[in-house]
């Protein structure tokens, strides 16, 4: 008897029906930055193919991308006035809820929509929260800010609030402020693991989020540590996340799996703007072919265990499916 595992990858159709693991659209989640004016549709420099979208524009694009099937998006305000307590952020007339009030008014049930919930694009200081008196953030004076802003994102109409932050406590505090004001249907989709990542450069750009001189060390996670990343999830969980994230995504597929394999939740990545930037411009300089690498990114993240998949690349993967 010869010894053929190749027989399994004679034709196209045979390696379909074998394949161990499938991509569908219904994981894509595409993010936007959205920001005040009008007919504003900006490229991005760090972020090849990627907008700054004024609420109009943003509406013509986000129906371009139903039409191809991209029907949940992920967005971020950038914010125009920053503050010390980050105010602008939870605003009934921030940019954010705007946007998500327009876009429920053009497509209703059509478009799923999460908001980022953080302050760093609102502060002067470009921090995840409100500093304290050492210059730090302090956590719970944070969790009073973020709960409304994830409050006025709701009452906006938003189906998910995505809280990026990484103060301890904020999922709890989230819910909570949510439930008492008749939001029990609204999701919460936590950045659970999410690391201090030098990968998050190009979006720094994009949000206008940037720390200054500072890391954000002192609440994002170390990325030596897997089993911290494990409680961190764990905590998330009881204080009644519905999604968890690991992020970034392609230097933490084992992180990924590891939390596949540790929660019952579904299970999201985030595929940053670092990543989606390295790629782009390998494929601008025609180093690389561009399709080719994305599906493998794509597909390894699936396989890793994600269930979810948030990207910059998703409107061009649904048209490679
Ligand atoms: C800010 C935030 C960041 C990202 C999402 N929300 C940057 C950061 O924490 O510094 C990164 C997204 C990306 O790089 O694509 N809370
Ligand atoms: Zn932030």
């Amino acid at each position: 008897m010869l010894i053929r595992p190749r027989r399994l990858r004679n034709s196209p159709i045979i390696r379909e029906m074998v394949a161990e693991t499938r991509l569908s659209l219904d994981m894509l989640v595409y993010p936007y930055f959205v920001v005040a004016g009008e007919n504003i549709k900006n490229p991005i420099a760090a972020m090849p193919g990627i907008h700054h979208f004024s609420v109009d524009a943003l509406i013509i694009d986000v129906a371009k991308g139903l039409k191809i099937g991209i029907n949940k998006i992920l967005l971020f305000g950038v914010g125009e006035q920053k503050t010390e307590d980050a105010s602008s952020s939870y605003s009934p007339q921030s940019i954010v809820a705007h946007a998500v009030m327009a876009l429920k008014a053009e497509f209703g049930k059509q478009i799923f929509i999460i908001t980022d919930v953080c302050t760093c694009a609102y502060t002067t200081h470009g921090q995840c929260g409100i500093l304290n008196n050492f210059d730090d953030v302090d956590n719970d004076k944070t969790l009073e800010v973020l709960a409304k802003m994830a409050l006025s994102h709701a009452k906006a109409g938003a189906d998910m609030v995505a809280p990026s932050d990484m103060m301890d406590g904020r999922i709890l505090k989230i819910r909570n402020t949510l439930d008492q004001n008749q939001f029990e249907n609204i999701g919460i989709m936590s950045y659970s693991i999410k690391f201090a990542s030098a990968y998050y450069g190009p979006f720094r750009d994009a949000a206008d989020s940037c720390p200054g001189t500072k890391d954000r060390k002192t609440y994002q996670m170390d990325f030596r540590n897997p089993l911290e990343t494990l409680r961190e999830a764990q905590l998330d969980e009881q204080e009644g996340a519905d999604i968890l994230m690991v992020k970034p995504a392609l230097a933490y597929l084992d992180i990924i799996k590891s939390l596949r394999q540790n929660t019952n939740l579904p299970v999201a990545c985030y595929n940053v703007s670092g990543e989606y930037a390295m790629v782009k411009v390998a494929a601008g300089a025609g180093l690389i072919d561009e399709k080719s690498v994305v599906l493998e990114n794509m597909y390894a993240f699936a396989r890793a265990g994600a269930n979810i998949i948030i990207t910059y690349h998703a409107h061009n993967v649904a048209g490679w499916l």
